[in-house]
């Protein structure tokens, strides 16, 4: 389970250009649900998603993992969430063009003690898992938008997280595509995952159990 509690966010504290993108923010998301996050541009759906994403730290407040503090400082403990429980589908995708498929996939088992071989495996198994096992070996420069997004998708969860995060992950695709990015976020929400998605379309938030809306750094609805 996730837990905030009054949890901040002010960008270049104490400089001239301080900005405060999130405000007091109160928050539990339960195990194993799917949750729309949604909000105008600006509103800061992108730091709240990468403070649940331990990629960003705050400044006041406390989040929890599973009842585990996550401080707000410390790079070590926060890298180590990341790699146990947390897959991040960033923004547009931010896969590494000139890598293939799996190459990109593999990235995340980079500091794993797994022989290569063993990562090898892990990743074909994530591509499998979105279907893209046969474009391992492809250029990602020359795959589709809804390729990409798959292999986005494979990336995040080779580790297994039990913690799904995307970044408006249908923002680049048709309304085809979307479904089928969707439908496989569903299908991984299934198998016992817990989703957030950071979405403007109303169409994905409407697909997800829970909506959660900011409006200039605080929750609005919930
Ligand atoms: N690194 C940063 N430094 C300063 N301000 C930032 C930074 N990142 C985001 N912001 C500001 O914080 C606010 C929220 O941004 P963001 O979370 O990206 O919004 P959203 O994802 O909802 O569009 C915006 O006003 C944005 O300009
Ligand atoms: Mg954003």
């Amino acid at each position: 389970m996730i837990k905030l509690k009054n949890v901040s966010k002010i960008y270049n504290k104490g400089k001239s250009n301080a900005f405060q993108a999130l405000y007091d923010i109160s928050l539990e998301i339960e195990s194993g649900t799917l949750s729309a996050i949604i909000g105008t541009s600006g509103a800061g759906k992108s730091t709240l998603l990468h403070i649940l994403a331990c990629i960003d730290s705050y400044e006041s407040g406390e989040y929890y993992i599973d009842d585990v503090l996550v401080k707000n400082t410390g790079e070590k403990q926060l890298a180590r969430i990341r790699n146990e429980k947390i897959g991040m589908v960033m923004q547009d995708y931010a896969l590494i063009d000139d890598f293939t498929a799996i190459q990109n996939v593999m990235l995340p088992l980079d500091f794993a003690r797994n022989t290569p071989r063993h990562k090898k495996e892990q990743a074909m198994q994530a591509l499998k898992e979105v279907s893209m096992e046969c474009f391992a070996n492809k250029s990602v420069s020359q795959l589709s938008g809804g390729q990409k997004q798959r292999i986005a998708i494979a990336r995040a969860i080779v580790n297994q997280p039990s913690l799904i995060l995307a970044d408006e992950p249908t923002g680049a695709l048709d309304s085809k595509t979307s479904a089928e990015i969707m439908e496989l976020f569903h299908k991984l929400n299934a198998q016992g995952r817990t989703i957030i998605i950071v979405t403007h379309d109303p169409n994905v938030a409407s697909q997800c159990r829970r909506m959660i809306r900011i409006e200039d750094g605080r929750i609005v609805e919930n």
